[in-house]
């Protein structure tokens, strides 16, 4: 890739902050690179009426990678068209189905696998005469079978040990995944599988996160296992995440959102999206080398120079400054 073509969606709130946090150091690391910026989200609905523009879809397309900041703006509250279907939208036409949402701490390693592109969030739904509603989850075998593989690829490149996360108790679509996901593992003896109900997932998480590698889940059920996940490596300023199709490009994400209420005051945590660059490096631009030398970057970082979510002073731009000069002093580069 001579020259790497990254079209960045700031969205809103601090996404924009830390959208500019990631393009200092991407410009630092890669200066060959080629950076767009296109609308999505509220700033796209206020300038265009649609929250995921057909000129930032054919952008996205065209680019080897996308980086997104946050959408999400509480005067959208109750709205029909709301910034989030932009977010939703862009990931269904991208296919990006696997949504990996890495968590660690001195303890803690595991990797949160999220099917990202089925379920309730891509069902049928909406609102009848009698004033009830509904949303539909809904999957189809195919639509596990490749999450599946995903996951234990992954699992084969660390600890070898996949937990397979439904509610099969009750949900027949939970049925079908455990099915689905039984005959994939025969495929790969040399992985551990387990399967675990969602409820009991979630209290497991607290009381013994060092227990999981690899946890493979459906849409709803990977959103808020990877909040709590991150909760326990951290907060939300630090967790990253990879949304990765076949082939094309794959979207690169802090798991945190737009954050209206520290928004526009220079003090969002740029290190979830400086990770999320790191992974975009990693697995969307060929880079594994840059993505280490910023990761450790971050890391350091994060212990020299916190920002206030972390009990810290640093600003968005201080600890930018820091991850830069932790950069600009790598020899392994
Ligand atoms: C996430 C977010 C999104 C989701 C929202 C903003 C639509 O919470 O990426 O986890 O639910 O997928
Ligand atoms: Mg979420």
């Amino acid at each position: 890739m001579a020259e790497p073509r990254v079209v960045c969606l700031p969205g809103d709130g601090i996404g924009a902050e830390v959208t500019a946090a990631a393009t200092r150091v991407l410009r630092a690391l890669l200066p060959e690179i080629v950076l767009e910026e296109q609308l999505l989200g509220g700033v796209a609905i206020h300038e265009t009426g649609s929250p995921l523009p057909d000129a930032t879809l054919a952008a996205c397309r065209g680019a080897d990678a996308v980086l997104l900041g946050a959408v999400g703006l509480p005067e959208f509250d109750g709205a029909a068209v709301r910034p989030e279907q932009g977010l939703i939208g862009l990931r269904g036409k991208l296919d990006v189905y696997a949504n990996l949402r890495p968590a660690r701490s001195e303890t803690v390693d595991l990797l949160i696998v999220r099917e990202l592109v089925g379920g309730l969030y891509y069902g049928a739904r909406g609102r009848r005469d009698d004033g009830s509603a509904f949303d539909t989850c809904e999957y189809h075998p195919a639509q596990i079978e490749r999450i599946a593989r995903r996951a234990f690829d992954l699992a084969r490149t660390r600890r070898r040990r996949v937990t397979s996360v439904d509610k099969a108790n009750v949900l027949e679509t939970s049925r079908l995944w455990r099915e689905v996901v039984v005959r994939v593992a025969s495929d790969y003896p040399d992985v551990e599988l387990e399967h675990m109900l969602v409820d009991n997932a979630a209290m497991q998480l607290v009381l013994a996160p060092e227990r999981f590698d690899v946890l493979v889940t459906e849409n709803t059920f990977g959103d808020i296992l990877s909040d709590e996940a991150a909760a326990l490596t951290g907060g939300l300023g630090l967790a990253a995440s990879a949304s990765l199709g076949d082939d094309g490009p794959g979207i690169f994400e802090p798991v945190h959102g737009s954050a209206p209420d520290i928004a526009g005051r220079g003090i969002a945590n740029p290190a979830a999206m400086l990770r999320s660059v790191a992974l975009m490096l990693e697995h969307g631009l060929g880079r594994p080398e840059l993505a280490r030398a910023l990761s450790a970057a971050v890391d350091e970082t994060l212990e020299s120079r916190p920002t206030t979510d972390l009990g810290g002073t640093a600003t968005t731009d201080e600890f930018t400054d820091g991850v830069l000069e932790r950069l600009g002093t790598d020899s392994s580069r």
